[in-house]
């Protein structure tokens, strides 16, 4: 079992991603979820973090808040996709579940201060700005870390927010900067695999069948989510960025990709954010990030209805 900190700013496909590690319980413990701003404040991701434990009917979850805003820039947010709730679509009751005590970053800190070295691997799924936070207040935990899988970047795909960046990059790249430079092992879910991750109508149709609470939530915020995509690129259906992430956990088989060097662009105006990846290895900078470029998409929305079925 792989115990994980999930970092996250739901995000309808944020939620996706905590709904699968949550029903996986035979490969994924979570020890906790951080909240961080990203697709909408903080204040509303954090709820959303807990709305989704509540769905899911795990409770014993805990749930901190943690950066309210990146290192060093006004936050950029992405209503525009997400909703004004950032986790439209569902009509989800709010919760019961209270947000755990402390900060957000303090408990990433803690935790990986307290377990066994190289036993607990980081899931970002918004910008980098906790787990950046993190690493510099206490830059011992850097060598704990077992690995960082996150959603971010792209390289062929280029960008979702400007034409040269990814959202969550964008949002915070003096923090992806730090994360990718800080020498753990990265794993990268890049546009370039998530917008092969597409809710077709008979996925969805797929998650509205198994009738559960579950299920028919999922069906609905894909659904939401789908009209942006669907409008702007044309696509056939919504891109489940995040749930990549909690599915490499799973199901590493799915994924293929290279082990290669990727800088984040933090100067220029015009591709800010930009993760420049030497995916055909013409540089001589060492490698530091395993970055997807293809995943099986139907194994991955087949292991996603299976596993959602359970909950
Ligand atoms: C990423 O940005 C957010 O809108 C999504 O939740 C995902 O994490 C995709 O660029
Ligand atoms: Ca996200």
């Amino acid at each position: 079992v792989r115990k994980i900190i999930i970092d996250t700013d739901p995000g309808q496909d944020d939620a996706v991603a905590i709904l699968l590690a949550l029903a996986s319980p035979e490969e994924i413990e979570v020890l906790g979820i951080t909240a961080v701003a990203g697709n909408v404040p903080l204040h509303l991701t954090e709820k959303n973090a807990r709305i989704v434990c509540e769905l899911a009917g795990r409770t014993d979850v805990p749930v901190y808040a943690g950066c309210d805003a990146p290192l060093e820039r006004p936050l950029v947010t992405a209503e525009h996709v997400h909703g004004k709730t950032g986790l439209d679509g569902p009509d989800l009751p709010d919760p019961t579940i209270t947000l755990a005590e402390g900060h957000g970053v303090d408990f990433i800190i803690d935790t990986l201060r307290a377990e066994p070295a190289g036993t607990v691997t980081l899931c970002p799924l918004g910008p980098l700005t906790n787990i950046a936070q993190a690493f510099n207040k206490a830059p011992d935990i850097i060598e704990k870390v077992q690995e960082i899988v996150l959603m971010g970047g792209a390289y062929f795909e280029v960008g979702n927010i400007t034409p040269a960046a990814e959202f969550n990059i964008y949002v915070d790249p003096e923090a992806a900067k730090i994360v990718f430079g800080a020498g753990c092992p990265i794993t990268v879910m890049p546009l370039d695999v998530t917008h092969k991750a597409l809710v077709t109508k008979d996925r969805n149709d797929a998650f509205r069948a198994l009738g559960t609470k579950v299920g028919v939530a999922v069906a609905q915020m894909t659904d939401f989510f789908e009209r942006f995509d669907k409008e702007k690129y044309g696509s056939s259906g919504a891109p489940l960025h995040d749930p990549c992430v909690t599915a490499y956990l799973i199901r590493p088989d799915l994924f293929t990709g290279r082990h290669i060097n990727v800088e984040i662009e933090t100067g220029s105006e015009l591709t800010l954010g930009m993760t420049v990846a030497d995916w055909w290895r013409v540089t001589d900078r060492a490698p530091n990030a395993m970055f997807m470029g293809d995943i099986d998409a139907q194994g991955f929305f087949d292991l996603l209805t299976e596993r959602l079925a359970r909950l």
